[in-house]
């Protein structure tokens, strides 16, 4: 019973929301450099901004400094008794620009420094090769994923990253929640797939069309992957939040089904390799000429993933409605709130049971492995007099999932490598952009007014996860 002996316990985080030193040792800007602050209090969204602006507040340029703190940041991981760590190589550290013919060797360097450091701990990294850091000369110069020519720089780096990490990475992902850009919302567009749409253009077609350029890119990563060395594991990573029906009348639970579809159909070419009927018939209703090919279909199918990662942080409910018979996903449209969840102040609505849930359906849709690689609770944390920083509601939010998780894996046997929690220590937002959203078990002394000494501390949540990882989950109290 409980998790296996080698259970990966670990935290997550990305390269643009903690390194900074965004134009150190020769790195290239990135769409992450190009996207303002944000503040959830005067409702303020971020901005993508025409290249880097003289008197924009650009929060992934310093992030926490982590480029610079790693080491002592590293140590604390490991204090707290992380067995992985999972990050991401800023592809603009690699090749600046994505079209350069050699990669950066001080970029290269850097990682194998930090993984070298993770390994001294045994800390065993977990590593994405793309999240939400495209290189913005990809984006500008390339329309990036809407031009063929992506799949190529992709390969290039991903196989430079492979070749150079061969032996100190053994678990990879290509690109962080693909899926995300199903929404087709500009925002997750730039991440996703570096598109920086004009007006009038069809964002939906625009989705479809460079999620299939990036499947291809990914899948043929795999297969260098598994060439150069054959015991690395790739696997697709899902942003993970289920769609429930909002009643029971069968009309609900048909658009839950089908919105789930849409949401998720990224996972069903990663695994099998191809597109799913529903999506085919789709792109007849629409119209649209897709440029899918022969040799892209082959290359799917020839690098298929070895395992699932996906984050889970909520769960969402919808309803039919007459005007929508094909029952397609029409973002903004058909969600309506769960009445029985409560939410974060971000309006993220807190559902521990959904964890289960997803484990399951991933399990029984595909039978492979799994690795949840991100899991956590973004809240305002208040610093007491002396110091301390009581987080009781995120070691709630934490401790809900592992037992919905621990359910998953004792009741319904799924295949679960381990749980990485997002972030061991706070970072930079990737929707608002704010320091003041934290999700960290180690408190930064930074806000979003940019007033801090950059101090790093231990919250109630890095003692209280210590001890789960101790106790291999068993003990939970939060005492
Ligand atoms: C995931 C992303 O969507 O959610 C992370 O992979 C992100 O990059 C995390 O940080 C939490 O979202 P946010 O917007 O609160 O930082």
């Amino acid at each position: 019973m409980g998790f296996r002996k080698d259970f990966l316990w670990g935290g997550a985080s990305a390269a643009h929301q903690f390194e900074g030193a965004w134009d150190v040792d020769g790195k290239g800007v990135s769409i992450a450099d190009v996207m303002t602050a944000g503040d959830n209090v005067t409702h303020t969204p971020r901005r993508i901004t025409d290249g880097v602006l003289e008197g924009e507040d650009y929060p992934n340029h310093v992030g926490i400094d982590f480029f610079h703190t790693y080491k002592e940041d590293i140590a604390l991981f490991a204090e707290m008794g992380m067995k992985s760590f999972r990050t991401s190589i800023a592809w603009t550290r690699i090749f600046p620009n994505a079209d350069d013919a050699e990669p950066n060797e001080a970029g290269l360097q850097f990682y194998d420094d930090l993984f070298d450091e993770c390994h001294k701990y045994h800390i065993e990294p977990i590593v994405t090769l793309s999240h939400f850091e495209m290189p913005y000369h990809l984006a500008k110069e390339y329309g990036g994923f809407m031009n063929r020519k992506a799949i190529d720089f992709f390969v290039k780096f991903a196989t430079a990253c492979f070749k150079r990490y061969k032996d100190k990475v053994k678990y990879w992902m290509t690109f962080n929640e693909i899926n995300n850009q199903a929404d087709y919302i500009p925002h997750h567009l730039a991440q996703e797939g570096a598109i920086l749409p004009k007006e009038g253009d069809d964002l939906e077609y625009m989705m479809y069309q460079s999620a299939h350029y990036e499947l291809v890119a990914s899948a043929l990563a795999v297969k260098a992957a598994h060439e150069i060395n054959p015991d690395m594991l790739v696997a697709c990573m899902i942003g993970m939040n289920p769609v429930y029906p909002a009643t029971c009348k069968p009309e609900d639970n048909m658009q839950a089904m089908m919105t789930m579809n849409f949401k998720y159909w990224f996972a069903d070419v990663h695994v099998r390799g191809k597109y799913p009927s529903w999506l085919l018939k789709l792109f007849e209703r629409r119209g649209w000429n897709m440029d899918i090919t022969e040799e892209d279909n082959k290359a799917l199918l020839a690098g298929t993933v070895d395992y699932i990662a996906f984050s889970y942080y909520m769960s969402f409910a919808t309803e039919a409605k007459a005007e929508n018979p094909h029952y397609e996903y029409r973002p903004g449209k058909d969600f309506v709130r769960n009445e029985y969840l409560k939410a974060s102040d971000w309006g993220w609505q807190i559902d521990g049971l959904g964890l289960r849930f997803c484990l399951n359906w991933f399990n029984d849709r595909f039978g492979l492995p799994m690795l949840i690689v991100e899991n956590g609770f973004g809240a305002y944390d208040k610093v007491e007099a002396d110091g301390s920083i009581h987080d009781d509601y995120r070691i709630e939010y934490l401790k809900a999932h592992i037992e919905a998780m621990k359910g998953a894996v004792e009741d319904e046997g799924v295949d679960l490598l381990g749980y990485q929690m997002w972030a061991p220590i706070d970072i930079v937002s990737a929707s608002t952009g704010e320091y003041d959203k934290r999700y960290g078990l180690i408190y930064v002394d930074m806000n979003n007014a940019g007033e801090g000494t950059w101090a790093r501390s231990k919250k109630k949540s890095f003692y209280w996860y210590k001890k789960v990882i101790e106790t291999n989950g068993e003990d939970l109290a939060n005492e």
